[in-house]
């Protein structure tokens, strides 16, 4: 049982067969989001990430590259380091499948497999699809080609098998027992009918090739890719050592984040082999869905690949998170163009949020000199507004504790609608001469209204949310959820640095619609932050 306070989230580990892409950058940007809110929430947060380095299609790929396997990996590995840097993202832990302390721990769950006779020799003869790294019945297949559209190979080899169909029923009362154990309930539904459709045993070795972990006492074995690979999210916390710190306070994880493309592996494989080890499940796993690029599969032949760095570099770091986690409900597929990228951009950052904080500071610079204005008594829109922002917290929480990223986001953005809309009811610049004190208290109101509103989009937003904390002159101390009300109130008063925007909006060319210009705007915006 993990300590009540820990909170343990990770990313897929990624094949090193190739750069990365959106994908990769998206369910990692999406768990730094989930640990960052975690955090703010004051857990205990343990983030995982990295990379999956064994099997034949990594093997495959270093031969392509005319490369020794671990020289490649070690390559490739470092560009998803150094992505991770680049997005800022706050892993505690990067794990690769090729160290010592993952083998270790693999080779021990394997023995623990075999001590309860949970894994049997036999001879797998059945199609094998090296992309996916997957086993198919003959009866999966369509057109000769796996579900996914992967080529399948012929496979006939000795091979070591895992009881998986013994696991049929408690897989099935696990579902039952944790509703939310698979998130979204449509996914749920999914697996939990293909695990009643009845379950084969599982081949978890493979003879024709090496790159892998060597099964224990058999050494012509390497362990099968995948329950190498699922392993990773124990071995990071230092399994096979139970008694350890790391486990003890992390195991079970809260949540396993993954693309609907590997639900299986990690809704149905992984808890057998953990039910089957004597070790508890994780709590929940949760799958996302796809990303095309306006409208077509991303693929590499079709040279479509989006580029995460490219997209930073762009549009900015922060919009690219908010825009990949507010265009859809996380969990939905969601298509990728970058008309949509800038209508968020210029409509909901630079229009609404940016606009809201940067025409209420300035107000208050020029008008209450430049100091936290002291609110008069409120009346019934001022406590609407502050009402609404202090029922946020509530809200986003309730949103975050299913990974429903996108409906936090959006509750955020309604109450910076209602500000909005407040401060054109107000009118707190004709205030000034008729009302100082009625003005003093609207822009107190709106001051910590955009206050709670940056505390809830720092997991989101972390960089532009810090830069108007800062110029609300929040403390750090200040910035964890609990001080949303309270202590961490705004005092009347305090000295403000002077207003700076925080949302660039994209610059169109006159005359032009604002989807017809992306490509020029986005360099407009390229040259006018990088001057
Ligand atoms: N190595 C395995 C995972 C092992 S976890 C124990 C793997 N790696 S992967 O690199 O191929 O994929 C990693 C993740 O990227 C998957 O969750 C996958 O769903 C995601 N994506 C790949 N392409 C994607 C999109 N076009 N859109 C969104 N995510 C996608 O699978």
């Amino acid at each position: 049982m993990s300590a009540a306070d820990a909170f343990y989230v990770t990313t897929p580990i990624y094949y090193v067969n190739d750069a990365p892409h959106i994908g990769h950058a998206y369910t990692t940007l999406a768990c730094d989001t989930i640990a960052r809110f975690a955090r703010l929430g004051g857990r205990r947060v343990r983030f995982l990430t990295g990379t999956d380095e064994h099997g034949q299609k990594v093997e495959k790929a270093a031969s392509e590259a005319k490369m020794a396997p671990q020289a490649f990996t070690d390559e490739v590995s470092e560009r998803f380091r150094d992505l991770a840097r680049r997005m800022r993202i706050t892993n505690d832990d990067f794990i690769r499948t090729t160290e010592p302390r993952h083998r270790i721990g693999v080779q021990a769950l394997w023995r623990e497999l075999v001590a309860r006779d949970q894994i049997y020799l036999g001879t797998y003869a059945g199609w094998y699809s090296v992309r996916d790294e997957s086993f198919y019945a003959e009866s999966e297949l369509i057109d000769g080609k796996a579900p996914t559209g992967a080529p399948v190979e012929w496979v006939e080899e000795p091979s070591y098998f895992f009881r998986l169909r013994a696991w049929q029923q408690p897989l099935l009362e696990l579902y039952e027992a944790q509703p939310d154990f698979i998130l979204p309930a449509s996914r749920r539904n999914e697996v939990v009918s293909f695990v009643r459709g009845g379950l084969q045993d599982l081949s978890v070795s493979r003879t024709s090739f090496a790159w892998g972990v060597p099964v224990p006492d058999d050494p012509e074995h390497v362990v099968y890719v995948w329950l190498d690979a699922l392993t990773n999210y124990m071995t990071a916390l230092g399994y096979p050592d139970r008694d350890g710190e790391a486990y003890r306070t992390f195991w079970p994880a809260d949540v396993h984040v993954v693309g609907k493309d590997i639900l299986r592996f990690h809704a149905v494989f992984w808890p057998a082999f953990l039910l089957a080890a004597g070790l508890e499940p994780p709590r929940r796993i949760f799958a996302h869905g796809w990303w095309t690029n306006e409208g077509q599969k991303i693929s590499k032949s079709l040279g479509n690949v989006i580029d995460p760095i490219e997209l930073i570099e762009t549009y900015g770091l922060d919009q690219t998170r908010y825009f990949l986690l507010r265009e859809v409900p996380f969990g939905n597929d969601g298509d990728f163009s970058r008309a949509a990228m800038v209508r968020r951009m210029n409509r909901d950052l630079a229009n609404d949020y940016g606009n809201l904080v940067q025409r209420v500071l300035s107000m208050i610079q020029r008008n209450c000199d430049g100091r936290v204005p002291e609110p008069d008594e409120l009346g019934a829109p001022d406590r609407a507004l502050l009402d609404a922002s202090a029922a946020l917290l509530a809200r986003v929480r309730d949103a975050m504790a299913v990974q429903a990223l996108s409906r936090a986001l959006e509750a955020i953005f309604e109450v910076i609608g209602a500000a909005n809309r407040y401060v054109d009811a107000q009118a707190p610049w004709a205030l000034r001469k008729s009302d100082p004190k009625r003005m003093a208290t609207v822009l107190f109101a709106l001051a910590d209204t955009i206050r709670r509103i940056a505390l809830l989009t720092q997991a989101f937003m972390p960089d532009a949310s810090a830069r108007i904390l800062d110029q609300l002159a929040v403390p750090d101390e200040a910035r964890t959820l609990d001080c949303l009300d309270g202590a961490g109130v705004l005092r009347p008063g305090t000295r403000l640095p002077s207003p700076v925007g925080v949302f660039p909006r994209l610059i169109q060319p006159q005359g032009h619609a604002e989807t017809d210009a992306i490509g020029a705007a986005a360099l407009a915006l390229k040259s006018s932050t990088s001057s």
